[in-house]
């Protein structure tokens, strides 16, 4: 879970897409997350890595009510998809 500075939730699954680095413990800014690992920055909106990186991490729908984060159930309990390996620069 994100929390951005401007107060938007995030729910993303803590894999970085690179090589499973702990998203969790990465630095956010803006609406993105620096990998501890290697430093890509990964969109918490879409999962997506950013600039010249390649790759996806699922994200999970949340929202906030009454100061109650929700996540959807459905994307929380499914099973996840093995993250795709990156591909490589030419
Ligand atoms: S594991 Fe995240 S950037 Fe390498």
């Amino acid at each position: 879970m994100f929390r951005t500075m401007r107060g938007e939730v995030y729910a993303i699954v803590n894999k970085c897409p690179h090589k499973q680095g702990p998203l969790s413990q990465g630095i956010v800014h803006g609406d993105s997350v620096s990998c501890p690992l290697h430093n890509w920055r990964i969109s918490l909106k879409t999962g997506e890595a950013l600039g010249e990186d390649k790759g996806c991490t699922p994200t999970i729908p949340a929202r906030v009510d009454a100061g109650r984060i929700y996540l959807l159930r459905e994307a929380v309990l499914a099973p996840r998809k093995k993250a795709a390996p990156p591909e490589k620069a030419a």
